[in-house]
């Protein structure tokens, strides 16, 4: 049987990745989807740059609806990010009744409603295992693997480049600003960093996570983002004086009331295997009801972890092309006319632990008014620390951990302590979360 013809959007770093795993193991691949897989032509904005992946016997162009719009091709891959062009190309390549294979987020988190729709409607697939941890076969391993499972929550770390800046804090105490500088001149950071470190990155990755464990529709703009600029040195170390590390999470749950979207920062016991994922890994722990939970490791970004993802996905679609499309995985997990309308719930809605950290004058009486602000809203305090005046003042920082209280009272009651004369500037909040079987 000939080869799967395949148009590529994009020679970046994923695509020139792709090009060669698909090169290097072309045998083995064939192997495994029945035919050959071949790149027949791509599109790049400059033909004259550098590339870092051989092109030879691919036809070059620089316009991208060449490469949508070639009867030639079976599948289109997306791989030029952002939801602008990106949007109108994966749409024209459906309309063309195109397969597509994505490794973006923003376009499935912000788009994919309509794009599975148009999709659906036209019978072809839209594969996005890339769009997720990279390299990790997570959007698989919930779709299909747990596929058994009623998923209670998952949490992940799934930005590498803010890993990697919380990891270079603990590790060497060094300050956020400092190690955001290296890890742009790494090129791991997005092209605006502020995607990473604000968690936009991470919530577009989450959104489509919840949508495949919960089965609803995506909801990008319902998922309560807070980033780790504002994280420093002092938080980590004392999280880790209390036997904790600060993580930068996206954290997804099912409960009665509705569904829990949430990125921020968090701390998570030190003793729990996703609280030592370091450096730009990834790791996503999901809670299912038969298997418990599972974490899925491994490589989030980088050339040939995201094309191991996105080749995966080619030889999905080449082994389902001649399948009809109502016995395909659907695109969600679950199928699209039995989607839940579970709505997300706001943040102050939301249940969690906290970590406290406030400056507080060094007299008599002061830790006794902030923990009758925090008994009064029925907040129970589960550890405290005061430690020695900060050098040269008489104020010392309080650090408090307490037990799980709905967002809103605890909002309540940071606003009552902060308006106490013995307490300056603001209280810091950390979200805490035991990510246990309970
Ligand atoms: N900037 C992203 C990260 C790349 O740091 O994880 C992968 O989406």
């Amino acid at each position: 049987m000939d080869a799967v013809k395949v148009g590529l959007l994009g020679l970046g770093t994923v695509g020139c990745g792709t090009v060669t795993v698909l090169a290097r193991n072309g045998e083995e691949i064939t192997r495994r989807a029945g035919r050959g897989i071949r790149i027949v032509q791509a599109a790049a904005r400059d033909l004259d740059k550098p590339r870092i992946c051989e092109t030879t016997g691919i036809e070059l162009t620089t316009d991208p609806f060449a490469v949508v719009n070639n009867p030639d091709i079976d599948i289109v891959v997306e791989l030029i990010g952002g939801d602008g062009l990106a949007r109108d190309l994966v749409m024209q390549a459906i309309d063309q009744g195109k397969h597509v294979v994505t490794a973006n987020k923003a376009l499935i988190a912000k788009h994919g409603n309509a794009i599975f729709a148009a999709a659906q409607e036209k019978g072809v697939m839209v594969a996005f295992e890339a769009a997720v941890a990279g390299g990790i076969p997570i959007i698989k391993a919930i779709r299909e693997g747990l596929a058994g499972n009623r998923i209670e929550w998952l949490a992940g770390i799934i930005n590498g480049t803010g890993n990697f800046i919380l990891t270079e804090m603990r590790d060497k105490g060094r300050d956020f600003a400092d190690v955001l500088k290296e890890a742009q001149e790494l090129g791991y950071a997005e092209a605006d960093p502020t995607f990473d470190v604000e968690g936009i990155d991470a919530a577009h990755k989450l959104t489509i996570l919840a949508s495949i464990a919960f089965g609803i529709p995506l909801q990008f703009e319902a998922t309560y983002t807070e980033g780790i600029s504002n994280i420093t040195r002092e938080d980590v170390a004392y999280a880790e004086e209390l036997g904790y590390r600060i993580k930068h999470l996206g954290l997804t749950r099912r409960t009665d009331a509705g569904v829990e979207l949430r990125v921020h920062p968090t701390l998570i016991p030190e003793r729990r295997l996703i609280a030592n994922v370091d450096g730009v890994m990834n790791a996503v722990l999901v809670m299912g009801d038969a298997v418990g939970p599972t974490l899925y490791y491994g490589a989030g970004a980088g050339a040939e972890p995201t094309a191991s993802a996105v080749v995966a996905d080619l030889v999905d679609v080449v082994r389902v092309l001649t399948s009809d499309p109502e016995n395909r995985v659907p695109h969600l997990a679950f199928q699209a006319d039995a989607l839940s309308d579970l709505p997300i719930l706001e943040m102050d809605q939301v249940e969690t632990a906290y970590y406290l950290r406030m400056l507080a004058e060094d007299r008599p009486g002061v830790l006794a008014e902030v923990t009758r602000i925090l008994g009064d809203a029925g907040i129970s305090i589960e550890a405290i620390i005061q430690k020695e005046p900060r050098p040269g003042t008489d104020k010392v920082d309080i650090i408090l951990l307490t037990h799980r209280v709905r967002e809103a009272s605890m909002n309540d009651a940071i606003a009552a302590i902060e308006n106490l004369a013995a307490i300056h500037d603001k209280v810091v909040r950390i979200r805490m979360e035991t990510l246990g079987a309970d």
